[in-house]
């Protein structure tokens, strides 16, 4: 089975072309970092239009990468498309652009949830396995979805049925990352410009809190720790936009924030194995492509005797193979949705 999937939800646009649910025949993305960054945070507007301006190109360059005719004729056998959740006018360019695919070609149409996604992304390999993977080496798990809109816990009983255990009470991780970038002046998006600097600071230099909402809590919560690093950086009752104190070291300071988030989301993925009583655990989303936290989290699965999952980097910011692939998934499992289907700003509940 062809399937031919579509990302819009945020500020990536993304086509995948997928066969039997595994083999990656196109996965192209345009990222539109470029026209963000100078906001600092993604500009909803903005998005939305840049979706426009490339989809229809991203969808003839997949095609020719899986070596298809883009033409009347219907070179795949189902659509997917990310449906939600998101920012509603970045979501509705792909659901119309699939859509669209699905009447012109008379083939049908499957909407996925982005965050659902993230989480089959482990299923991913950009070498082509000869077998199948086998979702029984993966699931039953505890799945942790970390990235610029979600820091949600998951018990995902299978690769398609997942109960909301946890979620971020403010903040979500990948947020955090973005905001104490801007506020340390290391540009967008932080996630990235944050492990960097880290590299060369000392974790020790000085100590964040870290805000674990009780003992049994699998919420999480940021916000006193960014109020924490402004204060620290820049001093008490310091505006966002003031300068950073004098002798404030940069990569120190990204250093001591990465371990405290570090440090809470490893620990939330320990409490939330412990409470489900599961041997796996999946994390996945943007801020898993973080090595600090790949590393602690390996550190720890080891010690602890969990199989940890996590993503292959370029699987795990956002991309449209982890769409088509669930799509053809959800397909298979008898799921059903027509031209009718909605875009939602909410996750499945
Ligand atoms: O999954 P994703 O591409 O988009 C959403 O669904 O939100 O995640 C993007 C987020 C951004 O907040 C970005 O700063 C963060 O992932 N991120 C990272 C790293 N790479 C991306 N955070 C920490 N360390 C990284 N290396
Ligand atoms: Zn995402």
């Amino acid at each position: 089975m062809l399937v031919l999937g579509i990302e819009s939800t945020c500020d990536e646009t993304g086509v995948a072309i997928i066969e039997d649910g595994y083999r990656i025949r196109a996965n192209v993305v345009n990222s539109q970092v470029p026209l963000h960054e100078r906001f600092g945070g993604v500009v909803p507007e903005i998005a939305s239009r840049a979706h426009t301006e490339v989809i229809t190109r991203l969808i003839e360059r997949a095609l020719k990468e899986a070596g298809l005719e883009c033409g009347p004729k219907p070179p795949v056998d189902l659509i997917a498309v990310a449906h939600r959740p998101g920012l509603i006018g970045a979501l509705l360019v792909g659901v119309t652009a699939a859509k669209s695919l699905a009447l012109a070609w008379d083939i049908p149409l499957i909407g996925v949830d982005h965050v659902h996604a993230h989480i089959y992304s482990v299923i991913l390999q950009s070498e082509e396995p000869d077998e199948p993977p086998q979702e029984s080496d993966f699931f039953p798990a505890v799945s942790l979805v970390v990235s610029g809109g979600h820091t949600s816990l998951y018990f995902s009983r299978n690769a398609i049925e997942h109960s909301l255990i946890g979620t971020t009470t403010d903040d979500a991780a990948g947020e955090a990352f973005d905001k104490v970038a801007a506020l340390l002046g290391l540009g967008y998006p932080g996630g990235p410009a944050i492990s960097r600097a880290a590299a060369d600071g000392d974790r020790k230099s000085t100590r964040f809190p870290r805000t674990l909402l009780g003992n049994d809590s699998l919420d999480f919560s940021f916000s006193g720790l960014k109020t924490a690093v402004r204060y620290y950086a820049k001093g008490q009752d310091a505006e966002r936009t003031a300068p950073l104190k004098p002798g404030i070291e940069v990569a120190d300071v990204a250093a001591a924030f990465e371990a405290a988030v570090v440090d809470v989301l490893v620990e939330k993925v320990r409490r939330a194995v412990e409470h489900e009583g599961v041997e796996r655990a999946i994390v996945a989303g943007g801020v898993a492509a973080n090595r600090h936290l790949r590393e602690q989290l390996e550190h720890w699965a080891r010690r602890e005797h969990v199989t940890l999952q996590i993503p292959e980097l370029k699987f795990c910011t956002d991309n449209a193979a982890m769409i088509t692939a669930l799509g053809t998934r959800l397909w298979q499992a008898g799921r059903r949705h027509d031209l009718d289907l909605e875009a939602s700003t909410t996750t499945t509940t």
